[in-house]
Parts: structure tokens; sequence; C-alpha cells
């Protein structure tokens, strides 16, 4: 299966470049990480985004952190700067899941006695198996998906919320990796683009990578997807997701809940693309899933756009009364019931349940 090629986590000589997606479609810039608090401050800001992404940086974030010690750290500081790369961003459980391995591997048991220079090189090729990994998993998955649309060559209309392409990912994506591959496999395909209000991850990146792939595709506002599956016909709903809990309820973008009742009410198929990276196997259900507030400037206004200098794009881009508060949950759960089917790197989960969800995974990490 063909991958893109695009990169947007690089390692090189020792340091983490990230293609910088505040700014993008804008321009293309690429930040250098030198020490975990780049790392973090990438994954706060919002420089790398998306749950395999972020998780991925993280790894590398503990490797820079490990290379820039003259000594071993104890374990409570370095369990400190885990909590504190732990906390950038609270909702994808891949941040998590990631930190928790590494401890159980590396720094726990009788592993703890590893010397610095043996934790250092443990650490960098983690985080460069957890970018291949990732890769190879986004491929599976989006192989696994094709049973789902058999008839190839087709006409496919498809929709798609939030960026869960080569930018949120190691690289290919995981919903955007299975347009990908419904598009190589043959399928003519036309993809309807949410913008995903309010930091704008489907006009500014989804229909970037659209673009740069030549898959046909119309931008919509996230309202107008009731109207569109009212008047056409649309095969499918796919998002990806931050953290699935064990019964599914899944975690995304906020305005994936309200696409997928609107699918249901519609009677399309809904669903979700992820790896096994992204089970919370901890939590029975979607209520446990902490849900990151995220700052009210992002609704008020579009200000939040910078160019690589650091200045916002539009200086008019407020659009609301100064002063007027505003709510910004960064994502949404959508309960099991309204998910047709979950695909993922070792077959598609349908229908979800916490039964189909176990015999897929097992319990990773746990
Ligand atoms: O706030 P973001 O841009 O990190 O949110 C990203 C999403 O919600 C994605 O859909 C999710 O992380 C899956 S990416 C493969």
């Amino acid at each position: 299966m063909q991958e893109s090629g695009l990169k947007p986590i690089l390692w090189k000589e020792k340091k983490l470049i990230l293609l910088d997606q505040r700014v993008l479609p804008g321009s293309t810039s690429y930040l250098t990480a030198e020490t975990l608090e780049d790392c973090i401050f990438a994954i706060r800001e919002m420089v790398v985004r998306g749950a395999p992404a972020i998780a991925i940086t993280g790894a590398f974030g503990i490797a820079i952190y490990l290379n820039a010690l003259s000594s071993k750290p104890s374990p409570a500081e370095f369990k400190k700067k885990l909590t504190e790369l732990l906390e950038s961003r609270p909702t994808a459980v891949n941040l998590r899941l990631m930190i928790e391995e590494f401890q159980s591997r590396f720094t726990e048991n009788e592993n703890s006695t590893l010397s610095l220079e043996d934790l250092r090189k443990q650490a960098e090729i983690f985080a460069l198996t957890m970018l291949e990994t990732d890769l190879n998993d986004n491929l599976a998955l989006s192989k696994n998906s094709l049973s789902l649309f058999p008839k190839s060559p087709s006409q496919l209309n498809l929709i798609t919320h939030c960026n869960t392409g080569a930018l949120a990912t190691a690289g290919h994506g995981t919903a955007l990796g299975v347009i990908r591959s419904l598009r190589d496999a043959g399928h003519f395909l036309t993809v309807f683009a949410d913008e995903t209000r309010p930091y704008l991850q489907g006009a500014r990146l989804t229909a970037w990578e659209l673009k740069e792939e030549g898959i046909p595709a119309f931008l919509i506002t996230d309202s107008m997807a009731g109207w569109l599956m009212g008047s056409r016909k649309i095969d499918a709903v796919i998002v990806g997701a931050d953290r699935i809990a064990s019964n599914g309820d899944t975690a995304n973008k906020i305005g994936t809940y309200p696409l997928a009742i609107v699918a249901k009410h519609h009677g399309v198929p809904f669903y979700v693309a992820a790896t096994a990276k992204s089970m919370d196997f901890r939590i029975p259900d979607g209520s446990h899933i902490p849900i990151e507030m995220r700052k009210p400037d992002e609704v008020t206004s579009f200000s939040f756009l910078k160019d690589e200098n650091g200045k916002p794009f539009l200086n008019e881009g407020v659009i609301a009364p100064i002063g007027m508060d505003a709510l910004n949950p960064s994502f949404d759960v959508t309960p099991a019931s309204l998910i047709t089917g979950i695909i993922t790197e070792r077959g598609i989960v349908s229908p979800v349940t916490e039964e189909n969800l176990k015999k897929i995974f097992g319990q990773p990490f746990v």
C-alpha cells in the first residue's frame, strides 16, 4: 500500500524537526525541538497535533531529555519531567500509554538499573520504533478498510472531520489514510471535509493534504453536514479518535458527536479509524474521558492563526464583541451506539461492543 510522502516528524542528528502546523497552509516552516521543554511547548501550542503525532513527539522528547543529561536522573526527577509531558494535552490517551509503556519497560523493576548511556539508546530506539510502527499500523488499518467498500471501482462520497492524515500521525494517517487507500484501490472519491471550528484543522490541514494528493474534495462548514446528508448520497463518514473507552465510546475533535447523530438519522455508516494506541481499557465508558478546554479566543477570533514570526494573520480577525466569554471544549464523546464500526490495524470492530473490542485488542499496555 502506498504511503504519503508528507513527513511532519523528522529525527535528524538527535534533534526533532517538526512541521509547524500552526502556520499551515500559509507557510511551510519547521521548528527544531532541542529540549524536552521545546517538545512540551510544541504539543501544547499545537505545532504538532493529532493523537499519534503527539505521543511520538513526546517519545522523542524523552530521548532528547536523556541526551542532555550528564548523570542519570533520580526516579523522582524523571517522574516529574514525565508528568509535565503528560499534562501538555490531556484528552488523547496515546501520550499517556506511551509514557506508561516507557516506564514499565525502562524505569521500573530490573530495568531501573540501566546506565544513562543504555537508557539513552533505549529511549531513541523506542521513539524511532513508535514512528515506524505508527506508519505501519496506519497502512494496515487502511488496507483493512477496503473490505467495507468491496465494489471497486465505484464512486464514493465521504465526509471527514478534523485532520487525521499524515500531519496527525507518523505518515499516511488514520481516517484520511483510509481515504488515501480507497483512492489508491481505484475508487472515485469525493471528499467533504468539515472545516472543524474553532481551530480549523479541516480547512487548514485536511484541505491542504487533500489538495496535495489531488483527491477531489469540497470544504464545508461543520453545520453543512446535515444538509449534505439530506440532499446527496453520502456513503460514509470516517473520523479518527483520541481515546476509545472499553465500551467503544470515542473521544474525537469537537463536532464529531453531532456529526454521528446526523449520520445515524440519515442511515449513513459512521466509521472511526484508529489504532490500538488510542484504546483505553481502564475506563469503562466515555464519561471518564477528560476533555481539554482551550482558550476562549480560539472561538471569538481567528487571531490564533499566526505567521512564522508569531504575528496574527488577521489583526481584524475578531468575530465577537470584545470581552465576550466563550466555551472551547476541544473534544466531544460519541457514544458507541452511534458508531457503525471501528477500523483498526487488527481488523474491523463491528458492532462496537466491549466484547468485540477485547477480542481484537486484548488489553494492550495494561
Ligand atoms: O486537537 P487536535 O488537532 O490534536 O485533534 C485531533 C483529532 O481530534 C484527531 O481526529 C485525532 O487525534 C486522531 S488523529 C489520527
